[in-house]
């Protein structure tokens, strides 16, 4: 029996930086991957995504080119070597994963691993013909597509007419017609990519927005721009059949039938909760591992992170629960917020949420107030940019006047938001964020001016 102080199942963004924190922090550690390290989001998940997306972005570019004085003739994409290009992006992240791990002196084990026994001794992982004993365990086991019950939607999987992303990201060619079903966010990710690479898109999603919990002004202007693009949505319907050429669906007008090549499922995740014997007796709720806001589970010693326990699922939620779960285990005082975890839509206008939605406000009853500033007040933002649909929608508490929620559609985005969620997070009065310096010219500065127009 080998003997270490924490083993990690998982080796994915929540996994991995566990791994390598306890390892810098001076443990012995074990991370068991029966896969990719990396996990999805590094080998089909956020990264790949991120790769084709910025295919799409200079695509349309370059469809602007003249606007910044230069002329491009004859732009074609090839979408072979946008294939390419992810297998080198992500070869190299995952490089530097596997080097992170051996330069901490983390031990990984390839092959997929049990726990077998909590008790008294510490607990009893096996992988394969080994066995190991640890003082503690962090799952890290992350999650898998949930597959629709849809008529017809398992055959159509097994024949290879609907993928789920995973299978998408792979596609040798870009299908003249695809259909997606769930505007969801790997919905929108794939719709953006494919229609900009030519396919005709359809999402058609059950609710009456798109981008599931995003800010309802986020989801509606979002919905507009893709729809310039050409990307058509059917909102508020519901697929009923996968056929054998094309989906069927029903809505308030009746039914529908879209003639496709090639169907994208994406109706969500669900946890992957597989490495633990049921006579260890973790405790789960729909799947999900239950956990308290110092990430353990109901088994001392027994820690989850990561889209197993399903709280928010993200990748930078994992990183974060990681980090409680270590300092957990190493008796350092740290606890769990998931009011300011950010969320980042990666289209084209990209989509970056932290704190309430304005429907969230709503249903909560909160006495608060709007304002909604075009990112054109970002000098930065007009001289780089083709777009005018940007802004940034500020959400204010009227009893404290803190800031509650951020939302911004447009470029950098993604970037600014980190800025937001200090805010947010450290509930600082706007009169001083207004003392702020923001460097200038940057896109960031429109938070700033959105403050002078509340
Ligand atoms: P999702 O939960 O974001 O969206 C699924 C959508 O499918 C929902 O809007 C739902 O209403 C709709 N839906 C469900 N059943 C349906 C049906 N039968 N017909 C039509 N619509 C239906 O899930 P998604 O897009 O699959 O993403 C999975 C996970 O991956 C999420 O947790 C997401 O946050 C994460 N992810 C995050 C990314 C990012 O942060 N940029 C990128 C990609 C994925």
């Amino acid at each position: 029996m080998e003997k270490f102080d924490v083993g990690v199942i998982g080796g994915g963004p929540g996994g991995y930086s566990s791994a390598t924190r306890l390892a810098q922090a001076g443990k012995k550690v074990v991370l068991f991957e029966k896969d990719n390290l990396g996990g999805v989001c590094l080998n089909e998940g956020c990264i790949p995504t991120k790769t084709l997306l910025m295919t799409a972005k200079t695509l349309e570019l370059f469809k602007h080119a003249k606007d910044f004085g230069i002329a491009v003739a004859d732009v074609c994409a090839d979408h072979k070597a946008v294939l390419a290009r992810k297998a080198r992006v992500v070869r190299k992240l995952v490089g530097g994963v596997k080097l992170q791990l051996k330069n901490c002196g983390a031990t990984v084990v390839k092959g997929e691993a049990l726990v077998e026994k909590a008790d008294g001794d510490g607990v009893t992982v096996r992988c394969g013909e080994v066995e190991y004993l640890v003082d503690d365990v962090i799952l890290a086991t992350g999650s898998v597509p949930v597959l629709p019950r849809i008529e017809g939607a398992a055959d159509a999987l097994a024949s290879g007419f609907a993928l789920t992303s995973k299978e998408l990201l792979d596609i040798e060619s870009v299908p003249q017609r695809l259909t997606v079903i769930g505007g969801g966010v790997i919905g929108l990710e794939m719709a953006a990519y494919f229609c900009a690479m030519g396919a005709s898109v359809t999402v058609i999603e059950m609710l009456s927005q798109i981008g599931g919990a995003v800010d309802c002004t986020v989801a509606k202007t979002l919905q507009t721009v893709m729809e310039k693009k050409g990307v058509t949505f059917l909102l508020d319907s519901k697929v009923t059949q996968i056929a054998e050429n094309g989906v069927r669906y029903e809505n308030a007008d009746g039914e529908g039938f879209i003639e496709s090549d090639k169907v994208l499922l994406c109706v969500g995740r669900k946890p992957n909760f597989c490495s633990v014997s049921p006579e260890v007796g973790v405790a789960t709720e729909r799947g999900a591992v239950l956990t308290d806001d110092k990430m353990r589970t109901n088994i001392a010693h027994i820690y989850a992170i990561g889209d197993l326990n399903a709280k928010i699922m993200l990748a930078h939620t994992a990183y974060r629960e990681g980090e409680v779960a270590v300092h957990t285990i190493l008796g350092v005082d740290d606890t769990m917020r998931y009011d300011i975890i950010p969320s980042v839509i990666y289209t084209n206008p990209e989509a970056a949420c932290v704190g309430v939605t304005e429907q969230d406000a709503q249903k909560k009853g909160l006495n608060f107030r709007c304002v909604n500033v075009s990112m054109n007040y970002s000098g930065r933002y007009v001289a780089e940019s083709y777009s005018q649909e940007g802004f940034v929608k500020l959400i204010v508490d009227n009893d404290s006047n803190k800031l509650i929620g951020v939302h911004i559609l447009g470029s950098y985005a993604g970037e600014i938001i980190t800025t937001a969620e200090v805010f947010i997070g450290k509930s600082f009065d706007i009169e001083e964020i207004k003392k702020i310096v923001f460097p200038h010219p940057t896109v960031c500065e429109v938070l700033k001016e959105a403050l002078f127009e509340l």
